[in-house]
């Protein structure tokens, strides 16, 4: 067992830790009030490599490894988790899939910018009636010969307005149920696709959230990721790669309320001394880091079981519920060392804490991960 990173690994965490602490602290709380999608950062980001971190550089991507993917999430997410949430959908939701499952054609036509960040993907799988249980779609892909006409709606697109390719979920035979279901490359300007409204959310408010409706939308046939019916696979095969990315997420902003908490106890004094010198706050940090630590070994070993070519759906969705649950206990004590400036904007916490609870419900709420998790133990 060896838990030394490489040196490749270092300089990529090393260089989104620079970017987060030096250009997206300047406005995030602005970016976050305004509710403002970060044009400039993601375009900066791309430059850097990390919209497409894992894809082969033959098509365009950084080549990467899935634990270079966690070090990086966890440096932007400790200061923009919005920005992680972006960078995380463009990569395991959309540039994964289309690299695993695309043929030559989508890769070079779709693939390619999405992994130089030209442009960004979104994925659309919930539905109003097929949240949790995603075998329930109702958007329909009528097969018409060489196209298919996608009728529905979909719910809580992450990116929906901002990006211009979709990989969309949606139902070809109904009568074979999960078996009937498959999933394609959407553009998003293609006609008779409209959005809902931007959804006013409580936190990872700059990452844009839409419905998505699709009106006799004509899909042209080869724009189907994989064999007829394989979609819903293919959808719980991408989740199993997205909740990495959430996970190291959730532990990028416990561990960014963690260093807030840390220093803010040493400065700030009460009873005669600093209030880290108090055991009731000690104690605190002290279950703090030893949850982000446990948060950090579990997205490290999913990411690690990916890398070697080994399942990882447990490992991913043990790690999605154990970091979303650290991020939530954390941030929430962050605010409380802070105390009254907790509760304001400018020391941060506040707004971790928002968007810790994001990181509980999306990509399958702490629930649909115990599903995940207990189903593998029964199995066994
Ligand atoms: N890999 C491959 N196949 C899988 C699989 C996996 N990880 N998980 C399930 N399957 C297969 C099963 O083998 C089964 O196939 P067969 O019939 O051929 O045997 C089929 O899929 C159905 O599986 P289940 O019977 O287990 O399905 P279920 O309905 O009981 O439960 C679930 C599945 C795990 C609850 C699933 O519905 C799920 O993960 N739901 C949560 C959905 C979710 O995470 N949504 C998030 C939306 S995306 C998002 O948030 C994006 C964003 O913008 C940030």
């Amino acid at each position: 067992m060896d838990f030394q990173y490489t040196e490749e690994q270092l300089m990529i965490r090393q260089a989104a830790r620079d970017y987060a602490q030096r250009e997206l602290i300047k406005d995030v709380i602005e970016r976050d009030e305004k509710a403002e999608f970060p044009t400039q950062h993601v375009k900066n980001l791309a430059k850097l490599g990390f919209l497409g971190i894992t894809v082969d550089p033959k098509y365009d991507g950084g080549g990467m490894d899935t634990v270079s993917y966690v070090l990086a999430m966890e440096e932007i997410s400790k200061v923009d988790s919005s920005l992680g949430v972006i960078i995380s959908v463009n990569n395991s939701l959309v540039c994964w899939g289309i690299e695993t499952y695309g043929t030559e054609e989508q890769k070079e036509k779709y693939l390619k910018p999405l992994a130089r960040g030209d442009v960004i993907g979104a994925f659309a799988l919930s539905e109003p009636e097929a949240g949790s249980d995603a075998t329930m779609q109702r958007t329909i892909a009528e097969d018409k010969g060489d196209y298919y006409l996608l009728n529905g709606t979909k719910n809580w697109t992450t990116c929906a307005s901002s990006a211009s390719t979709y990989v969309v979920i949606a139902q070809t035979h109904p009568e074979k149920k999960h078996k009937g279901i498959n999933a394609f490359i959407v553009e998003k300007d293609t006609k008779g696709i409209s959005l809902g409204q931007h959804e006013n959310k409580m936190g990872m408010r700059s990452s844009d959230t839409h419905s998505i409706m699709f009106t006799d939308v004509k899909v042209p046939k080869e724009n189907r990721l994989g064999e007829d019916g394989f979609g819903f696979k293919m959808a719980m095969k991408t989740l199993e790669v997205g909740r990495i990315g959430i996970a190291a997420q959730a532990l990028g902003i416990a561990s960014g309320a963690y260093e807030r908490s840390v220093q803010y106890s040493r400065e700030r004094k009460a009873f005669g001394t600093e209030i880290c010198n108090h055991q009731a706050i000690a104690f605190k940090l002290a279950d703090m880091a030893t949850d982000i630590e446990v948060s950090r070994l579990l997205c490290l070993k999913a990411a690690w079981l990916e890398d070697e070519g080994k399942p990882f759906g447990t490992a991913s969705a043990m790690a999605k519920l154990y970091a979303s649950e650290t991020a939530m206990r954390v941030t929430t004590e962050a605010v409380q060392i802070h105390g009254g400036y907790g509760y304001c904007k400018e020391y941060h916490v506040e707004r971790l804490m928002r968007e810790a609870k994001l990181t509980q419900i999306y990509e399958g709420t702490s629930e649909i991960q115990k599903i995940v998790i207990s189903r593998s133990i029964l199995r066994d």
